[in-house]
């Protein structure tokens, strides 16, 4: 891996430029979505998409999300049949990812695609990020701006933490409103497939199609639907335990809520997601918190329990991955 100097940029006008001017130039540039930050590449330009996967060290069969500044752009790579018209006149800007059949020699790398006959596409809702597209001109794709298998980053702190020297610049947009990662839904032939729980709840996603998401039918590993829903992902360097009723001596405390399990008070260090109980706030503070949890040298985080409902639905399915046997 070439190391490089990574610039610290600004969300101003003049920090955007010097961006778009990178990412038109090939370079690799992180910078802030409503979800998480994005590891940002000119998704036209083969070189700069292979340089995101050597810079996360990702596994190439897993495809990326192409990010565009609406919906028409948008449909210059994807073709969008009445149901996920429905779904993106709705959620975006937003954190929803389409992923539909691609548009013929639409110029987006094979290798941002990794090779499947569709593409994943969204419209991420921050200023900064539509400003960058609009001026980069072209889609960009993105995963999230950490290394393959780790934490996923909610500030640009986080973002220099696992990629200082391996990317030409991050964009400081601040944290993350969001926080877990978009809603991935699959639209082929008129059926809409939820295939990652996200920022957009599978409740809102249901109101708008007026019945359920199909289920994503990935039950074989070797051969998931999403290529990207690896058992093992979001991971920090202790192990993760859920569900606790019983903090044991020397793990930290991940709660959700004022609920405490029993022997809270032997826990190394506590963070709560949301003292409130609220789930939208939760997902705001999970990654940083994992992140600082890990940082204090812990062998295990133990989890008490989170609700399911709502953003629940993806802070579980994160922590569940976060648990994960590595
Ligand atoms: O919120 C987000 O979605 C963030 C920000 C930066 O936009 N991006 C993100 O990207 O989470 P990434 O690469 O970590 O996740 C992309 C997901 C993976 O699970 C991948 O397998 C799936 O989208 N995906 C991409 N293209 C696909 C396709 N053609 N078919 C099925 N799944 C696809
Ligand atoms: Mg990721």
């Amino acid at each position: 891996m070439m190391t490089r100097r990574t610039l610290r940029l600004d969300a101003s006008a003049d920090g955007l430029a010097a961006a778009a001017q990178l990412l038109r130039d090939g370079g690799l540039v992180a910078f802030p979505t409503e979800t998480v930050y994005g590891l940002g590449g000119d998704a036209t330009n083969g070189r700069a998409v292979a340089g995101i996967y050597a810079a996360k060290g990702r596994p190439p069969f897993n495809p990326l999300i192409s990010h565009v500044p609406d919906l028409a752009a948008a449909r210059q790579f994807g073709v969008f049949d009445a149901v996920a018209l429905r779904l993106a006149e709705r959620f975006w800007p937003g954190p929803l990812t389409l992923v539909v059949p691609a548009v013929a020699r639409s110029g987006v790398s094979e290798l941002a695609m990794a090779g499947l006959p569709t593409i994943a596409l969204r419209v991420p809702a921050t200023q900064t990020a539509r400003a960058l597209l609009r001026q980069v001109g072209r889609p960009v794709t993105a995963p999230s701006a950490n290394v393959s298998g780790h934490v996923s980053p909610t500030t640009a702190a986080h973002v220099l933490a696992d990629l200082d020297g391996r990317i030409d610049a991050v964009v400081d947009g601040g944290p993350t409103q969001v926080g877990v990662e978009s809603t991935v839904v699959a639209v082929v032939d008129g059926v809409a497939t939820l295939l990652r729980p996200g920022g957009v709840t599978r409740s809102a996603l249901e109101a708008v199609l007026g019945g359920k998401l199909a289920e994503n039918a990935a039950a074989d590993p070797a051969r998931p639907v999403s290529p990207g829903m690896l058992a093992s992902h979001y991971a920090p360097n202790a192990q993760v335990r859920l569900n606790v009723d019983e903090v044991r001596v020397g793990e930290a405390l991940l709660t959700f809520g004022c609920a405490r399990p029993a022997g809270s008070g032997r826990a190394v260090m506590t963070l709560d997601l949301s003292e409130g109980g609220d789930l939208a706030e939760a997902a705001a503070n999970l990654f940083g918190a994992l992140r600082r949890l890990d940082a204090a040298g812990v062998a295990t985080i133990a989890v008490a329990p989170v609700p399911d409902r709502d953003l629940g639905e993806a802070i579980n399915d994160r922590l569940r991955r976060a648990a994960a046997p590595k």
